[in-house]
């Protein structure tokens, strides 16, 4: 038998190498690029944690991800006559090229009154504006694939707020990947390094970033 060879998404057969025989491995796959962050602005958010507890996972599988904070990126209440007076503020651009210039969307969003909350809303609603005439509509959306993930200190772990988040993403054109995670009692669930207390659930968390570096390797192959 021969020698093993890797088999990471990293690596692809590419030739044989005349000289030794053997097949020659060239890292020439890109990882993809997953942009992570939670929909609050809160200093101390638990989505915020659990954004980068999910963005580990996706690392460790490979992906190359950018966790960002949305208080980083401080946006006025989305208004069409300041849009026409003065277009898109710099944080809305800055955010907007981070969407695009990434393959795949990490997103952890407390729920509100049962739904999206409005810092994540306002922040879909600039990105999704054309800054020309001749960009293609939805352009930091089409194309991208997401996996979403909630946590509340509620049991329910802002489950229903999920359901919006994932309709309002599909219908600007993002593959919202069936597996999600909410983690109830979110007062309880972090340490506070951060890190998630229960040792499955933190295994669970890192695996749904996990699952969205594969499908994308896969999409990227
Ligand atoms: C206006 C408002 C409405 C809320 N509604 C809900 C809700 O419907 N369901 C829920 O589980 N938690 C609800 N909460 C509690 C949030 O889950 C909690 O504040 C959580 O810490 C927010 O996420 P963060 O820690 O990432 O900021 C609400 C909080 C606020 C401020």
């Amino acid at each position: 038998m021969g020698e093993d060879i890797p088999c990471t998404a990293a690596y692809i057969l590419a030739k044989n190498d005349s000289s030794q025989g053997r097949p020659e491995l060239i890292n020439s796959m890109p990882s993809p690029k997953i942009l992570a962050f939670g929909g609050s602005l809160r200093r101390d958010s638990y989505n915020q944690k659990l954004a980068a507890a999910a963005a580990q996972g996706a690392r460790e599988a490979g992906a190359e991800v950018t966790l960002i904070a949305l208080r980083d990126f401080p946006l006025p209440l989305f208004d069409e006559d300041r849009e026409a007076a003065e277009g898109l503020p710099a944080a809305a651009r800055e955010l907007k090229k981070l969407f695009r210039s990434h393959d795949g969307l990490l997103i952890a969003s407390p729920e509100y009154n049962s739904s999206i909350t409005a810092a994540l809303k306002n922040a879909i609603d600039w990105v999704s504006r054309p800054e020309t005439d001749d960009e293609p509509p939805l352009s930091a959306f089409k194309g991208k694939s997401a996996i979403l993930c909630a946590a509340s200190p509620g049991l329910l772990g802002g489950l229903r707020g999920l359901v919006h988040v994932r309709s309002i993403l599909g219908n600007l054109g993002v593959l919202v990947l069936p597996d999600q995670i909410a983690v109830g009692k979110a007062h309880e669930a972090f340490a506070p390094d951060g890190s998630l207390v229960d040792e499955r659930q933190a295994a669970r968390v890192a695996s749904l970033g996990a699952g969205l570096t594969q499908h994308l390797t896969k999409l990227l192959a």
